[in-house]
């Protein structure tokens, strides 16, 4: 029996990187998943490949589209047991800093990151509140420490880690049985980790090279690395874990 045998599950963003990671480590523990993502081709082709998977195109920042997955969901399955609000971007301009952050780039990186999971909190909670769940929210140790070049992506960031505690709180206290927690990844071996390399110019291999240095375990994580870690949250097994904020940074954060 899979550690997530025959639960429901969503995962938003799922169609590249971790996202797509989380959704078929879940399938592969028996979850029957429903990725959305805006980019429908990606999307359809991680459906494509496994059975227990289908693809919905969503944009998380559009309230509508979040009442679609979910009456779709509901529909087919009945109920939802498993949210992953993985979905994120990085940035859309490339001045980053406090003083050249423009208001449209600090509302285009909010909008997906901190709105977009807002609305999946409470379309998920309405979702699962009679019948329990575990929500997961995809934050980042931008949440945890300053954050120079990135200034609208970790305040993002950081408004997930704390929208998450109240989330956990606020189910508790009702008695919904629904957990929340946030996942912190570090220096993650993707196409947004080239992004952040990429900024503010320079070599991009020794910039790896340079952050991959100060990881205590000597490594950069996987795509892998953070789904075990969000498989194990969305499971039964951390049925009496809420609110925690776990980080999968290889130690980058410690010191
Ligand atoms: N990669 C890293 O190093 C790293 C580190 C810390 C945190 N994270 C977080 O992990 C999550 C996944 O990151 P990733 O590296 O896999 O990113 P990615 O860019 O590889 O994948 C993100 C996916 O989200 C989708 N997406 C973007 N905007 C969307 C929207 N409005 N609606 C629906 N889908 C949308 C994209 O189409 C894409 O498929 C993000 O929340 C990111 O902030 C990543």
């Amino acid at each position: 029996m899979g550690r997530v045998d025959q639960k429901i599950a969503i995962v938003t963003g799922g169609g590249n990187g971790i996202g797509r990671a989380i959704a078929g480590r879940l399938a592969a523990e028996g979850a029957i998943v429903t990725v959305t993502d805006q980019n429908p081709a990606a999307g359809k082709a991680v459906a494509d490949a496994v059975d227990t998977i289908q693809f919905l195109e969503h944009d998380v920042r559009i309230e509508a589209d979040w009442a679609k997955v979910m009456d779709n969901v509901l529909q087919k399955h009945g109920r939802l047991d498993i949210l992953i609000n993985n979905a994120g971007i990085l940035a859309t301009e490339s001045s980053q800093d406090v003083e050249s952050t423009s208001l449209n780039q600090w509302q285009a990186v909010n909008a997906v990151n901190s709105e977009g999971v807002f609305l999946g909190c409470q379309h998920g909670i309405e979702a699962m509140k009679a019948t329990g769940g575990s929500i997961v929210n995809l934050s980042s140790i931008a949440a945890l420490m300053a954050t120079p070049h990135l200034f609208a992506y970790g305040a993002s960031k950081a408004a997930v880690r704390q929208l998450t505690k109240t989330v956990a709180v606020h189910c508790g206290r009702k008695g919904y049985r629904i957990r929340c927690n946030s996942v912190h990844p570090g220096v993650i071996e993707t196409s947004m980790g080239d992004q952040v390399m990429a900024l503010g110019g320079g070599n991009v291999k020794e910039k790896w090279a340079a952050r991959i240095a100060a990881i205590p375990l000597g490594e950069a994580g996987t795509v892998d690395d953070v789904a075990s870690c969000v498989l194990f949250l969305a499971s039964d097994e951390a049925r009496h874990v809420t609110g925690a904020a776990l980080v999968v940074d290889g130690g980058m954060t410690i010191e």
